[in-house]
């Protein structure tokens, strides 16, 4: 069998888990210029490979229009709202940022602020789910980075107050467009409808925008397993080498 077959077996869900589970790294740009795993392969890779080292952990991202959209049934993405006689608003959790960390766009905001802010964060090593006690993961504790490669400190300790936060997330959810696929206004340009989400909208007493998501993460062994050969491993490899 093709190795290219066994990394991709499908499990007792149906869904087809990550062959390298906890030893994988997401190097985005990175492995895209190695054709590395996951990767369509590099068409310039000849003139591109070298780079490779020198944008591991970036990534492409789109604009953020529409990024608070949420099915209508579930009015916000942001956990811990009530309505106007105090009954929680139902929400609709998203995941945030290309690995779905950031559950909220208040986490996301106060991730923007605070990232480089604390002694616990990217000056002392702690990994998903070991935030010491007395810290709350994504609030005042932020776990190291995947990919120290390209850390930039320069714009992660904003100083803004929490109402300062609240407005970025009015300005993020004000970036809902409104458009109708249905009803185009642009001539010529048509749109299939999204389809209609079925699931279920998320109720929580307990949780806030700060902290939702929190309860269902899960701890990143420790010690940690080391980055998988078919990732770190491909020339040119990560420098600093990724632990
Ligand atoms: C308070 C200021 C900022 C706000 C409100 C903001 C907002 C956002 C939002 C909403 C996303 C998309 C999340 C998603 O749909 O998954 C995003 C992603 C991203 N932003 Fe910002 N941003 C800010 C500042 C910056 C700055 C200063 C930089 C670069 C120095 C930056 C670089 C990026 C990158 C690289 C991503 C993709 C990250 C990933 O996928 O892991 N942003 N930002």
């Amino acid at each position: 069998m093709p190795i290219s077959a066994c990394r991709s077996k499908a499990d007792f869900f149906g869904f087809n888990p990550n062959p390298d589970g906890m030893r994988f790294r997401d190097l985005g740009f990175g492995t895209f210029l190695r054709s590395g795993p996951g990767s369509a392969p590099n068409p310039n890779s000849s003139l591109w490979l070298s780079f490779a080292p020198l944008t591991d952990g970036q990534m492409q991202t789109s604009t953020t229009r529409n990024v608070a959209m949420t099915p209508t049934q579930c009015p916000t993405t942001e956990a811990g709202q009530v309505d106007a006689n105090g009954k929680p608003i139902p929400y609709f959790q998203k995941e945030f940022f290309h690995n779905g960390y950031i559950k909220s766009l208040k986490q996301l905001v106060h991730f923007y602020n605070t990232r480089d802010a604390f002694p616990i964060g990217f000056g002392f090593p702690v990994t998903s789910g070991h935030c010491p006690p007395g810290t709350t993961e994504k609030v005042d504790c932020w776990p190291m980075p995947e990919v120290a490669n390209n850390e930039d400190m320069t714009v992660g300790n904003l100083q803004l107050t929490d109402a300062e936060e609240n407005l970025l997330v009015i300005a993020l959810q004000d970036m809902t467009d409104g458009f109708d696929p249905a009803n185009p206004t642009v001539p010529g340009i048509l749109y299939k409808n999204i389809d209609t989400f079925t699931g279920q909208c998320m109720i929580s007493t307990t949780e806030n925008a700060s902290t939702q998501g929190n309860s269902t993460i899960i701890p990143t062994p420790t010690p940690l397993t080391p980055c998988a050969s078919a990732v770190c491993g491909v020339q040119p490899v990560p420098n600093p080498p990724i632990p």
